[in-house]
């Protein structure tokens, strides 16, 4: 079996992700949000588990991601559900920024 190792991909500059809103960033199909959590940046999948609906249009209070749809709240620490229609927690990353730039892992080639 060979397992392929990913393509790390630079997704967005780290000083244009805003302060306060979610930032959607993609690789191929694939949707991510970025967010500041103080001076670090984490990334999470950029659709609500409930029912899909864009996380970039949510809003980011006090540490907490509310999805714009129906209104689950997602811990940005972890992506833990408190509220709202969604039973599943929101997928959160561990990807990382360099020199400035965030990268996100992806299979295809360039
Ligand atoms: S689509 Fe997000 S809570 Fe329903």
């Amino acid at each position: 079996m060979v397992i392929e190792e990913p393509v790390w991909r630079e997704v967005a500059k780290v000083g244009n992700v805003p302060a306060s809103d979610p930032l959607e960033v993609g690789i191929g199909h694939m949707a991510f949000i970025l967010v500041r959590l103080g001076d670090d940046i984490a990334a999470y999948q950029g659709t609500c588990p409930h029912q899909s609906a864009r996380l970039a249009g949510g809003t980011v209070i006090d540490g907490w991601l509310h999805c714009p749809q129906h209104r689950a709240m997602f811990r940005l620490l972890d992506g833990f559900v408190v509220r709202g229609g969604s039973c599943q927690r929101c997928g959160a990353t561990n990807y990382g920024s360099r020199q400035g730039r965030f990268f996100c892992p992806t299979r295809q080639r360039p």
